[in-house]
């Protein structure tokens, strides 16, 4: 029975690139900025945490490349200032990974209180819409480069499942499925590639808001018997990312470990 991950470290050059990545500093997130500065890129870190300068700081990024954003991503006017200031840092942005996110209360569809449900709403849903609202436009103008432009949306596979006593979660992550395969419809013949990922359960601060009895239900439901590494996740934003990944747009890659049924 194999369960461990067989990462072979796929190498890309992405000098000169610059990508936002919202919720940076969180477990996906560090993980995400790490390969995308690991490659060359310069990264902006769009991040509420109210510790993101320490947080950042611990990873000893070459301060050149990286920039520190506190930013509450369902707050326009923030999210405009936050681009502003990465275009005045680094000339311009050719990637948008939307990886923002809030789990939410765990309880029955009507046990959520209209405020928790549309807070959920707001952050992955309206607040992933506002970042590309507001960046599409700089996109626009990377997207004849050689690598194109790219918008990565972190969903999840409870978006495309559902997900008993998550379903604010849930709605929020098909909410953002329906987004990706729009938007990469409308933006098409633009030179901006738009995906969606919808990995499993990775064990980050999100998960910690589960209860054990809870994550084995949900390791139960993962064929391939572990859960998906931070690491794997990063992986498939790389490739989504790179020149490689041509011509898909509007579709969403699975990260499910054989859980997704369609
Ligand atoms: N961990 C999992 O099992 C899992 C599985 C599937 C999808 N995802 C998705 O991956 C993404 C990252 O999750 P994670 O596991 O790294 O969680 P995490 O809690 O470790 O990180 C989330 C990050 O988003 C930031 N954030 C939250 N609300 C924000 C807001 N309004 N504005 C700006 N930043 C905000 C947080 O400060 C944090 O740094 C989320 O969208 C999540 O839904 C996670």
């Amino acid at each position: 029975m194999i369960r461990q991950a067989s990462l072979a470290g796929a190498r890309y050059d992405f000098s000169g690139r610059v990508a936002v990545v919202s919720g940076g500093m969180g477990g996906l997130g560090q993980a995400i900025t790490k390969c995308l500065m690991d490659a060359g890129a310069s990264v902006a870190v769009w991040d509420a945490r109210a510790d993101l300068t320490q947080a950042a700081g611990a990873l000893a990024y070459p301060p050149e490349r990286i920039s520190l954003h506190k930013v509450d991503i369902t707050d326009e006017a923030a999210v405009v200032a936050a681009a502003k200031e990465t275009v005045s840092k680094f000339g311009h942005i050719d990637t948008l990974v939307n990886n923002a996110g809030i789990l939410g209360p765990v309880v029955d569809t009507w046990e959520h209180t209209a405020e928790q449900f549309r807070r959920v709403l707001d952050v992955n849903l309206v607040g992933a819409f506002i970042c590309i609202r507001v960046l599409v436009p700089w996109l626009m103008k990377n997207a004849s480069g050689p690598w194109r432009a790219r918008i990565v949306n972190v969903a999840s596979i409870q978006g495309k499942e559902g997900m008993p006593q998550a379903s604010a979660y849930a709605a929020s992550k098909a909410g953002l499925i329906a987004l990706t395969k729009t938007l990469g419809k409308e933006l098409a013949d633009s030179g901006i590639l738009v995906n969606a990922i919808t990995p499993a359960a990775v064990m980050t601060d999100m998960s910690l808001e589960i209860t054990q009895e809870r994550m084995q239900s949900i390791l139960a439901r993962i064929p391939m018997g572990r859960f998906l590494l931070s690491e794997e996740v990063a992986a498939q934003v790389m490739w989504l990312c790179s020149a490689d990944c041509s011509f898909a747009t509007g579709a969403v890659f699975d990260l499910s470990g054989g859980r997704a049924t369609y």
